[in-house]
């Protein structure tokens, strides 16, 4: 099975929840990448906030370099968790059929499908965002395990 996270920048929120869903599953079984909408950080290490939460949870997200999300992703994913409803209207108007269309979903509706709940986009923010987020990441990557284990 192949994940995908996405987010905006690819620096701060699916870095996190790359490294997070990866440290909770085998790599052998399932492979997990992280891509964003835009490309103004390509090639870029994660945000020094995300690298120093992920870390604090011993969790090493440093040999992550951002890259942009592309159309092939759609063929390589079965499944692409958008961060935000942003992201999830910038990727599904991506899509070329109803197939690619379906993978993408809202990483926190794992947790209340009722709605559509975003991960807040914590570059502007302090620390507490980043904090914030991985707890967000780390409730939703626990039940995208245990559906893949059932
Ligand atoms: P991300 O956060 O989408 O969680 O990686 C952002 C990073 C950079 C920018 C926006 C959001 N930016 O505008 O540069």
């Amino acid at each position: 099975m192949k994940i995908l996270m996405v987010c905006l920048g690819n620096i701060c929120r699916s870095p996190l929840a790359e490294g997070i869903l990866k440290s909770k599953v085998s790599s052998e079984y399932v492979q997990v990448d992280s891509a964003g909408t835009a490309g103004y950080h390509e090639g870029e290490l994660p945000d020094k906030r995300s690298i120093a939460v992920a870390k604090k949870y011993g969790i090493d997200i440093t040999d992550q370099r951002s890259r942009k999300f592309l159309v092939k992703d759609f063929e390589n994913f079965d499944v692409i968790y958008a961060m935000d409803e942003s992201n999830y209207d910038n990727i599904v108007a991506l899509s070329r059929n109803k197939e690619e269309a379906n993978k993408v979903k809202m990483i926190l509706q794992e947790l209340d499908s009722s709605q559509k709940l975003n991960v807040p986009d914590p570059y502007y923010g302090g620390e507490l965002g980043f904090e914030n987020v991985y707890q967000m990441l780390n409730e939703a990557c626990e039940v995208i395990v245990s559906k893949i284990n059932k």
